[in-house]
């Protein structure tokens, strides 16, 4: 029997090429390098050609790359998942898996679960910045699209066995809090008594505290009292700020409850107190100097300084991210801290995490090592107009309004087709609410997910809650859709798993096998390059693949039932893997 070890297949591959490297050639170091394969067999090793660019001249033995190449391949160790290798053009070495050790490698997750097809990663702990909207303003849709990337890449990171440290940097302190706190005194004389419901819309109450704060120097000069006295402590203007914070979050929960993320808030007022240590240390070190009444660093390659305390000596942004970031390398003692936010604060992240290794902080990024720190970017989502997103004729997108709309589009759709089809009657409303709602939220995620972050996308609801396409729905039909093909044939898997045995003999099946054991290096790129598109292309992709096993392989009744339910099934769970990773919750009937 073939044994399955750990890792990706890649990964496994690597390892064999590695020692292979070692023996083929003793005197230089180099990482092995194995891809998928596109044509002429399942996997590739390209490390012959760099080798030889390296090695000729130097009196090596070797006539050519293809030399190199095919040494590389006789020192392969002997192993149960290699079948056959063979040697093209400069030197490249195409790997056919063994059918027998791939139907092993998927029986084997049958039985001991998808979680033995995790990545290994080069991380133990890692924060994970996202969503992190503002306290009284609003929550927009660029903060939507923050939720869903981060809660994705969290939830890829958690299932490769990564202790993710789900941050809300959430922005709860600055100067505007002065002028919503002296407007909630003057509004709300007995502001200690009100509930949310009195203040009510909270963007409304900051823009109307804002319009007073430009019209009024009294009111002006009042809230910028205001805020040094909630800086010091002062009790009134903390049990007031406390008070607009859980307004605040209160609207933020429900956002959070409809898409079932989680996070922990540390908002910025959290990371106040570090902040002149690190700006001490900093100083120390040089970094610090005085410009134009502020204080900055200087960053190579930027027009303008990172500004650390501003002019009237207030801290900013870029010094709570200082200290934040200090927090989480020495007391979270995270190895890799992921920020997600729109494209536009690049420059920000740019010039803090420069200021950071100009500390020493962090290593040089061309070493890849870690600690690392990342930015994650991401574009604009536009209207069917072209602009900036925004619904009907408000100014701001309401996204629980947004997602309740998606929620009801979704059910009116299943209920049309339901009662079209004379399924009604198969249907409780509990299950109808259910499943609206995983074909609702998944939709507006997956329209999210499914783009390279960085590329602006569209909002369109008939677009992603058409069940044709790369949609959500459609991949939520596939699932279901081999749900049902298990459950008509009347046979338990389960016990099929432990009984039967999977065999690969039709290319279809091979074809659906091998792209099935590549679930481990999916997640494991889509991690390593912080891209949740690279499982969603795979997940549509799979679907392709098993449509074309379906058709051309019969199941059901065939001599090759056991083996083939057992592939069924075993697409079902790496289906229903993807989805997890993405945050839909997938449904079994639709
Ligand atoms: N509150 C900021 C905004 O709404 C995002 C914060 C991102 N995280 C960070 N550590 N800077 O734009």
């Amino acid at each position: 029997e073939p044994t399955v070890g750990a890792g990706s297949v890649k990964q496994q591959l690597s390892r064999l090429v590695s020692s292979s490297l070692r023996a083929t050639v003793p005197e230089v170091e180099v990482e092995p390098m194995v891809e998928v394969s596109t044509k002429f067999a399942d996997y590739q090793c390209n490390n012959a050609m760099g080798l030889w660019s390296k090695i000729k001249g130097s009196g090596t033995s070797f006539k050519n790359p293809n030399a190199i190449g095919q040494a590389i391949s006789k020192n392969l160790p002997s192993s149960d998942i290699i079948e056959s290798t063979s040697v093209a053009g400069p030197g490249f070495v195409n790997i056919t898996l063994s059918n027998r050790w791939v139907a092993k490698r998927i029986q084997d997750m049958l039985v001991n679960g998808i979680n033995t097809w995790a990545p290994i990663l080069p991380v133990k702990k890692a924060v994970i910045d996202f969503s992190s909207p503002n306290i009284a303003k609003e929550m927009h849709v660029g903060h939507l699209r923050s939720t869903i990337i981060g809660d994705t890449l969290a939830r890829m990171f958690e299932f490769s066995n990564v202790d993710v440290l789900r941050r809300n940097h959430v922005g709860d302190w600055g100067t505007q809090f002065g002028m919503l706190i002296e407007y909630l005194f003057e509004k709300f004389p007995n502001w200690q008594e009100i509930g949310s419901q009195a203040i009510g819309d909270l963007q409304i109450f900051y823009k109307a505290s804002k319009q007073r704060f430009d019209s009024d120097p009294e009111f002006k000069a009042r809230a910028q009292q205001g805020v040094v006295k909630l800086q010091g402590g002062e009790g009134k203007y903390r049990e007031a700020w406390k008070k607009i914070c859980d307004i605040s979050r209160g609207e933020f929960d429900l956002v959070y409850k409809r898409l079932n993320v989680e996070l922990e808030e540390k908002g910025e007022s959290f990371y106040n107190p570090y902040i002149p240590q690190v700006l001490e240390e900093l100083t120390g070190k040089g970094l610090i100097k005085e410009s134009e009444g502020a204080r900055v660093i200087f960053i190579e390659g930027h027009q303008i300084p990172l500004i650390v305390v501003k002019s009237d000596g207030g801290f900013n942004y870029a010094s709570t991210d200082l200290a934040a970031l200090w927090y989480r390398l020495n007391v979270e003692k995270a190895e890799w801290i992921i920020y997600v936010t729109d494209v536009g604060q690049q420059q920000h992240f740019d010039m803090f995490f420069s200021a950071a290794r100009m500390a020493g902080w962090l290593p040089d990024p061309r070493e890849k090592k870690f600690p690392r720190t990342s930015h994650v970017g991401f574009g604009l989502v536009l209207g069917s107009d072209g602009k900036r997103f925004r619904t009907r004729s408000t100014e701001v997108v309401r996204l629980v309004e947004l997602l309740d709309e998606a929620k009801s589009r979704s059910k009116s759709e299943l209920l049309q087709r339901l009662t079209e089809n004379g399924k009604i009657v198969d249907w409780t409303e509990e299950e109808l609410e259910q499943t609206s709602e995983a074909v609702g939220y998944g939709a507006v995620k997956y329209a999210d997910l499914k783009n390279n972050r960085l590329t602006n996308y569209t909002f369109s609801f008939e677009q992603m809650l058409s069940d044709k396409g790369n949609t959500a729905v459609y991949l939520q039909y596939a699932h279901a859709r081999i749900c049902s093909i298990i459950r008509k044939s009347n046979k338990d898997v389960e016990e099929l798993k432990i009984s039967g045995a999977i065999s690969l003999d039709h290319p279809d099946e091979r074809v659906l096998g091998l792209y099935l054991i590549r679930f481990a290096e999916v997640v494991e790129e889509a991690c390593t390059n912080l891209l949740p598109n690279v499982v969603c292309e795979y997940l549509y992709n799979l679907s392709e693949m098993f449509t074309k096993f379906y058709t051309n392989c019969q199941v059901v009744g065939s001599p090759e039932e056991t083996s083939r339910l057992l592939l069924c099934q075993a697409t079902a769970i790496v289906m229903r893997q993807c989805f997890q990773l993405l945050g839909i919750t997938p449904v079994y009937k639709l």
